[in-house]
């Protein structure tokens, strides 16, 4: 079999890869069984993508895993969700410090439970000394609402005189969302065929080249993450500029 491995490009990684993992429920339907089995089978792939991850040098994961607009789902789905990143979060410490993985969380946190809120946070606080790769879960996580956070502290430090209007740019925004100090993600990889960003890093994408796969959640494997490595090392990132610019910078480096 080829490993899709020896094609990737080691000098040119994105630093930063964003992924929303979609079609968790349209997985278990397939196999004539409930959502929350297309939920629990998620998990390999999510061990697979972050171990590939790590062992390739990729900087940061960041892993949409709940939505703010999940909360609108029927409550077994909710709470079987919850109960199975409890579950996962203490399964996996294993996977996470044999390959030296920070965790990290972002979104709407104090919307979990205490019970998963205090078992996320244990396993943030045991791993912050591994420095190979930080994976980030986005849990109770909007752009909206991140964007909207952000706002809100912007305006009171501008309202108590430690921020002056004009001095607010583009470095201010980025340092009052959820992912201040990571760099945009420069690859985002969403799953199951769906061609939409659903409220996700709307800000940090801007410039992001997007990977889209009819591969569902739970088959996503390391061969599927490194599709879209290659995928995203052979697109000309232009921002703004022309090919013919690239092209001349590319020749002097
Ligand atoms: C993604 O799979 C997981 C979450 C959103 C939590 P879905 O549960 O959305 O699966 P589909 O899209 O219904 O197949
Ligand atoms: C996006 O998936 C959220 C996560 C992957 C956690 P959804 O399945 O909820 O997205 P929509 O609602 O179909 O756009
Ligand atoms: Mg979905």
């Amino acid at each position: 079999m080829i490993d899709l491995k020896d094609q990737i490009d080691l000098s040119k990684l994105p630093r930063h890869v964003a992924v929303i993992m979609d079609g968790n429920g349209r997985w278990a339907a397939q196999q004539g069984k409930e959502r929350v089995f297309g939920h629990q089978n998620g998990v390999t792939s999510v061990r697979e993508t972050a171990e590939a991850a790590a062992e390739l040098g990729i900087e940061y994961l960041t892993l949409y895993a709940f939505s703010t607009e999940n909360w609108n789902r029927p409550a077994d789905e909710v709470e079987a969700l919850m109960s199975l990143l409890v579950t996962t979060i203490h399964n996996e410490m294993d996977t996470l410090t044999k390959n030296n993985i920070r965790l990290n969380a972002i979104g709407d946190l104090n919307s979990l439970k205490p019970k998963t809120l205090a078992e996320l946070q244990s396993a943030i606080d045991q791993t912050k000394h591994h420095s190979r790769m930080v994976m980030t879960l986005a849990l109770s996580y909007s752009s909206r609402w991140e964007i909207t956070h952000a706002m809100q502290c912007i305006a009171r430090k501008v309202k108590n005189g430690e921020i002056a209007v004009e001095n607010i740019d583009n470095q201010t925004i980025s340092n009052h969302l959820a992912t201040a100090g990571m760099p945009d993600p420069e690859l985002l990889i969403r799953t199951s065929g769906e061609y939409r960003i659903s409220n996700y890093l709307l800000w940090q994408i801007a410039y992001a080249e997007l990977h889209f796969t009819t591969t569902l959640w739970p088959d996503f494997r390391r061969q599927n993450f490194y599709e879209a490595l290659i995928d995203f090392q052979h697109r000309e990132r232009r921002f703004g500029k022309t090919s013919q610019q690239i092209k001349t910078e590319l020749s002097k480096t």
